[in-house]
């Protein structure tokens, strides 16, 4: 099984998801936990490029093809041998956050982005993706309240952000079946154990 989790800055992700994998593997689950560029080195030094502050000249279709090139890497050398192995792969962000970020936010038609990522990806779709969803304002209000480094594209302006969530719940409404929202308002406990619920049920099909 092979499960993403999506949504834009500070949702909280990125903690609810070493919680449920903690759940997974104390149930006696085989589990990757990995995100992009997932510590492949070709991914890592892609990735860097990407989100240099330094790179202010980076056209739209350049930053589309290196997402999509990272991704690939990742999956050659890391997702698809886990998943091969019948591992349960949760990854955090994958092919939807280009679609959003640099298909509905950036203004490249998401058609043409998922073009790329199709060829990238090879049609390797998640079975579930979970999307983190929270008000722009809140997500950024708790990122400098953690004092996280921002990188390139955190420094983007807020109507940047807006369009990313925008996107995001688009997306959720086009790919139905595979979607599930998360309000990322609630408290992290209460959206691990709901995570969680879906995950087994899933399983269990
Ligand atoms: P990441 O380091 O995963 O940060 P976060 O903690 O927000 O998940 O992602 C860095 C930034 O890259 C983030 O702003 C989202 C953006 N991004 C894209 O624009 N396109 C993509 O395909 C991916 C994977 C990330």
């Amino acid at each position: 099984m092979f499960i993403t989790f999506e949504g834009g800055e500070g949702s909280g992700k990125s903690t609810a998801i070493k919680k449920i994998k903690e759940l997974l593997v104390k149930d006696g689950y085989d589990v990757l936990l990995t995100r992009e560029p997932g510590g492949t080195p070709i991914s890592e030094d892609i990735r860097n490029v990407i989100l240099d502050k330094k790179n202010t000249a980076m056209d739209k279709r350049t930053e589309i093809l290196l997402f999509a090139a990272s991704r690939r890497q990742h999956l050659v050398q890391k997702i698809w041998p886990a998943l091969k192995e019948g591992k349960i792969v949760v990854c955090d962000r994958y092919l939807d956050s280009s679609l959003a970020y640099q298909g509905g936010a950036r203004n490249t038609k998401v058609e043409d982005v998922l073009k790329v990522n199709l060829f990238a990806t090879e049609n390797t779709w998640p079975d579930i993706t979970f999307l983190f969803d929270l008000k722009p304002e809140i997500g950024l209000a708790r990122i400098h309240k953690n004092h996280r480094v921002d990188d390139r594209l955190d420094n983007e302006k807020m109507d940047f952000h807006l369009k990313v969530r925008a996107a995001f719940l688009k997306l959720a409404k086009q790919y139905k079946n595979r979607y599930v929202v998360i309000d990322a308002s609630k408290s992290s406990d209460e959206i691990v154990k709901e995570v969680y619920k879906i995950i087994k049920k899933k399983i269990k099909k």
